[in-house]
């Protein structure tokens, strides 16, 4: 995963729970990396995953609530790094149907390696999105997060419902309903 996945999940854990937790985890995960991230490197998958279950062991909160949390907080910081793609956007919706076949299309140009998710994304009525989720990374509570965090950035309030289609979480519905 790129770089950027990394360096924002160590501010947020700096932010929430202190740098001396930052210090510790990373020297007890014994990374590939090192723990030394650059926005643009790329790193193994597994060292996030590590990182998210050791954080999981030291709060006693769930993996995935943390990669919730962490969603959310990618979110606020894919706003500030990538900017036009949200000023393009002029509602949660439009964001969010576009995440497929422009966001991560124009994510790919920069990063040909980047590991992204496939989505098919439908709307079924005016207040109502579904997003298929398919990823051999299993990310779904981070794509819920980032959800989340979408439509607090345009001030939207919906319900969103997750459903598991294939046990080992690998494809997952998500049903957006605005209120
Ligand atoms: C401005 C908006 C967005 C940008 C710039 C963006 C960019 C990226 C980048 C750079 C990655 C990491 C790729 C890698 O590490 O190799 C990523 C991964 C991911 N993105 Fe997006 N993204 C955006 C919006 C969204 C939204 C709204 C969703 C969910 C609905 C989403 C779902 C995901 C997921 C779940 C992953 C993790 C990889 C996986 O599950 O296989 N993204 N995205």
């Amino acid at each position: 995963m790129k770089g950027i996945v990394f360096t924002e999940l160590l501010e947020m854990i700096e932010d929430r729970f202190g740098y001396k937790l930052v210090d510790q985890l990373l020297q007890e995960s014994d990374l590939p990396s090192g723990g030394i991230y650059t926005a643009i490197g790329t790193y193994d998958h597994a060292e996030m995953v590590t990182l998210v279950t050791k954080l999981s062991q030291q709060t006693q909160i769930p993996v995935s609530n943390l990669l919730r949390s962490y969603g959310q907080y990618m979110f606020t910081a894919f706003t500030r790094s990538y900017r036009p793609f949200v000023d393009r956007a002029d509602s949660a919706f439009s964001l969010l149907s576009s995440v497929q076949h422009y966001i991560h299309v124009e994510v790919r140009k920069l990063y040909p390696d980047a590991e992204l998710p496939h989505f098919t994304i439908s709307q079924l009525a005016e207040n109502h999105l579904r997003m298929h989720y398919v990823s051999e990374r299993k990310l779904s509570d981070f794509a819920h997060g980032l959800i989340e965090g979408c439509l607090e950035t345009y001030g939207e309030k919906a319900t969103i419902t997750k459903t598991n289609l294939v046990e080992d979480g690998s494809q997952v519905l998500f049903d957006i309903v605005k209120e």
